[in-house]
């Protein structure tokens, strides 16, 4: 039931930190993380993996498109992240020792199911499902299964299912990294990370309020751009796709790198942009490219890590969130813009929990 909440959206936002951590829970130890999670033949059939394919559908390839970053920058393993629609129509050539991995929470994704199928034929290393419905089809197909621990999802906008996604990632870099270019002082920084995540989502729910008060300035327009570079792009993405799907407003999300190759043309008064700005390499170019956007006479609403020196101006609205590493920026940035799409389609009067024209799980083409 939702209890206190208005709706199963908003509960399932607070829920995060205990899904985060039962996500974890038998999975890490003090320093490591046990690859029997996996399952128990995971030890053998991680041996000979030399490169990752990701396949999903919608907010789960958001998820994906942030493992690739992981799995490349930490790992060092290649990775190609693709959504199942259209790699289960196109003829993909597989390098030796590719696992293929899928992600959904429903595991009933009909193009993602198909992907698999197709995976088999295609002549993959292993598969992998990391999955938040125990009994779906996606888990009965799949050779290696990793569970999120969500638990149920009745929002039709995903929200726990993608971070505790992400936490499932992280797992999987520290278990294929560790026979790559992880070091086991880096998987010990990942562990050590991860136990801390629940309490930094915590902090950030904290956030609501001002999260809230940057609704009257979304209510009423058409459209709204996300910002955001590296793993914050995806972030932008899935943010983005919330706003979409639950206020009706049109959103997009780009690169940052990449407004001046065609966007930047939409900006003005009238569309909101949104930037993920945390404290990281590319701060000062993400800098430049809100300056663009400031000299359009664009209004500028940033998620900013405490260290950083965005102030707020006549153009510019900032909410500080508290310094998180890089590699849990991309979950702890999520949170507010779930918390941003929610707020805003509530003030519309939206029917958030069941968006029109939308399934939750989409079982057919
Ligand atoms: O169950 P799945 O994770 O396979 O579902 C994939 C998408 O249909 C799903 O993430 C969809 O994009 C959500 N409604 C987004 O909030």
């Amino acid at each position: 039931a939702r209890g206190e909440y208005r709706h199963y959206m908003l509960k399932e936002i607070h829920e995060q930190p205990r899904a985060i951590a039962d996500t974890l829970e038998n999975r890490i130890g003090l320093e490591r993380v046990y690859e029997q999670a996996f399952g128990h033949a995971a030890t053998d059939l991680f041996a000979d993996i030399e490169a990752v394919q990701i396949v999903a559908c919608g907010t789960s390839y958001h998820a994906g498109l942030i493992g690739r970053y992981w799995l490349e920058g930490l790992a060092s393993l290649p990775c190609t992240v693709e959504v199942a629609s259209e790699f289960r129509y196109r003829k993909p050539r597989v390098a030796p020792h590719t696992l293929f991995v899928t992600l959904s929470q429903s595991g009933e994704t009909a193009d993602t199911l198909a992907a698999l199928a197709y995976a088999r034929e295609l002549g993959f290393a292993h598969t992998l499902a990391i999955c938040n419905a125990p009994e779906s089809s996606l888990v009965r197909g799949s050779e290696l299964v990793l569970m999120t621990q969500a638990g149920p999802e009745i929002g039709v906008a995903s929200t726990k299912a993608f971070t505790t996604q992400l936490v499932a990632l992280l797992l999987l870099v520290a278990v294929l990294g560790r026979r790559h270019a992880l070091s086991p002082e880096g998987e010990t920084h990942i562990v050590q990370l991860l136990r801390s995540l629940p309490g930094q989502i915590e902090q950030v729910l904290g956030l609501d309020a001002a999260v809230q008060a940057w609704v009257p300035f979304f209510a009423n327009k058409q459209h709204a751009l996300f910002l955001g570079r590296g793993t914050q792009y995806p972030v932008a993405m899935e943010g983005a796709l919330k706003l979409k799907e639950i206020s009706y407003i049109h959103a997009e999300a780009y690169p940052a790198g990449e407004l001046k190759h065609g966007p930047l043309a939409l900006v003005d008064s009238d569309m909101p942009v949104v930037a993920v700005a945390p404290n990281n390499e590319l701060l000062e170019k993400l800098q430049s490219n809100l300056q663009e956007v400031r000299a359009r006479g664009g209004e500028l609403f940033v998620f900013a890590d405490a260290q950083n020196a965005i102030r707020e101006d006549a153009q510019t609205h900032v909410i500080t969130v508290p310094p998180t590493d890089d590699l849990l920026a991309p979950i702890v940035y999520t949170v507010l813009l779930q918390l941003l799409a929610y707020h805003v389609a509530v003030s519309k009067g939206a029917d958030i929990d069941q968006p029109r024209n939308l399934a939750k799980s989409v079982t057919v083409e």
